[in-house]
């Protein structure tokens, strides 16, 4: 296929520079994108008398044939093309002659694969925040079924103080809808049209970069071309954004790989999201939950390769920066996969919430409690914390817990100790009175409900 770019250079490129050179494996994905661009290029050059209005027509009519070929599968993206620019530009000029070859007036490839590249990215932020919704709606699911399942909440991973299973699931739903919130603002940014700048110094045709930027929905223009050319921010923030996001599905990752072990058992993930062993009958491995932690280091790698591919960059375009496609694209794919994973296999786990209440018995972690009942009874809180120290000693010399001492053996210890202690440090009540804005009562998660309600809803 000869290059656009075929002019100055009669010679063709090399085997092996032509295969680096090519970048139509990565974006060809952005055809539709590459074409409502053009559509809208060609649209404003008639407008602005750059073109006639006629010859606007037939480029608008020719660009959508082209994408309805494609879309219908009667037109293949040819894989020898040097990119997804250039075999919609050639394809253009197969059907139409000469006026095909007026569409690239005013612009260069570098405004062009700026713009199709925040066009598409534009979508994908879309269907990543809806995909983010039903994980955060699978989780408020499973809450409101689990509002008094009492759980330790653990520190160091060691028991600390009981919490409901639907105050932790809560918590990731708190994450993701900062992680939403991420994404959107990082696409509120992105939304600034690039198209015009052409090469990195704009044109000296008479353009309405304003009639471009509207037709495609951006709410304003970039002010400067050779940023407009040179900028992707919105690229690395958007890896950043999704680095954050799978790092929380990677912690929640772990955490349902240890509950559905054997030693915790608090859950069980249905069939559906689990595999066997090929050697070990008895096996039912979290393998989903596992490997959404582990790609969450191969989204973490695309944040890097955009950094460091950009970090030397001269302005203004560098073939360089073609590597950011890759890297932004697979980032997308692979948390859009593992949200599409996440959200059913939470729906659909079994929750044991007698294993988890029998593991909020032992532990003793309704000691804050015993101390905090003193505290209130007037004990400075530093002695109260002493004296609950050593009694926690007493029970785990003996294996015994905080309420099978008698208030007498209490009585040792202070006066200030009455019968109502028991009432106090039952695990229930160490819930439900943890009724502090943001604490783990029950009393509390209607207000988190409601707000990741309205997140969901927005
Ligand atoms: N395939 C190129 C990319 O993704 C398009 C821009 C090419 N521009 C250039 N000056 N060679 O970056």
């Amino acid at each position: 296929m000869e290059k656009i770019w075929s002019g100055r250079s009669a010679g063709a490129l090399d085997k092996y520079a032509d295969e680096l050179n090519s970048s139509i494996g990565i974006d060809k994905r952005m055809y539709r994108e590459d074409i409502q661009g053009s559509i809208a290029h060609a649209g404003m050059l008639a407008q602005c008398g750059i073109i006639s209005p006629s010859e606007g027509a037939e480029l608008i009519d020719g660009l959508g044939g082209i994408l309805s070929d494609i879309d219908s599968g009667a037109l293949a993206i040819d894989p020898a093309a040097e990119d997804i620019h250039s075999f919609v530009e050639a394809e253009l000029t197969k059907r139409l002659g000469d006026v095909g070859r007026k569409l690239h007036t005013a612009r260069s490839r570098n405004d062009q694969v700026a713009l199709d590249t925040r066009l598409y990215l534009r979508r994908e932020c879309g269907e990543t925040v809806a995909l983010i919704k039903d994980v955060i709606s699978a989780l408020c699911h499973v809450a409101e079924a689990n509002r008094d399942t009492i759980m330790p909440g653990y520190t160091h991973l060691q028991r600390a103080q009981p919490v409901t299973f639907a105050h932790h699931l809560l918590a990731y739903g708190m994450m993701l809808s900062r992680d939403i919130s991420r994404i959107n603002d990082a696409a509120e940014r992105m939304n600034v049209s690039p198209l015009g700048a052409a090469a990195l110094a704009g044109t000296t045709h008479p353009i309405d970069r304003a009639v471009t930027a509207k037709a495609l929905g951006f709410y304003a223009y970039s002010l400067n071309s050779m940023d407009a050319v040179s900028d992707r921010d919105h690229c690395v923030e958007l890896c950043a954004a999704l680095s954050i996001l799978m790092m929380h599905l990677s912690r929640l990752s772990e955490e349902l790989i240890l509950w559905s072990s054997w030693e915790f058992k608090f859950i069980e993930l249905s069939d559906e999201f689990t595999t066997g062993s090929s050697i070990m009958p008895q096996k039912k491995n979290s393998d989903m939950a596992e490997l959404v932690r582990g790609k969450t280091g191969r989204v973490y790698g695309d944040l890097t390769t955009l950094l460091v591919m950009l970090k030397g960059l001269p302005l203004a375009y560098n073939k360089d920066m073609q590597e950011d496609k890759e890297a932004v694209f697979d980032a997308f794919d692979t948390a859009k996969l593992c949200l599409a994973v996440f959200a059913p296999m939470i729906a659909t786990m079994k929750v044991n919430a007698d294993n988890m209440l029998s593991a909020a018995k032992g532990g003793f972690i309704n000691a804050t409690d015993l101390a905090d009942y003193l505290a209130k009874k007037g004990v400075p809180f530093r002695t109260a914390y002493k004296l609950t120290g050593q009694i926690v000693a007493r029970c785990a010399a003996s294996g015994k817990s905080l309420e099978d001492l008698t208030l007498a053996e209490y009585r040792e210890y202070s006066e200030a100790f009455e019968a109502d202690l028991y009432e106090e440090i039952s695990l229930s009540t160490c819930v439900a009175k943890r009724t502090s804005a943001g604490g783990a009562a029950p009393s509390n998660l209607d207000i988190q409900l409601r707000f990741l309600g309205g997140v969901i809803d927005d």
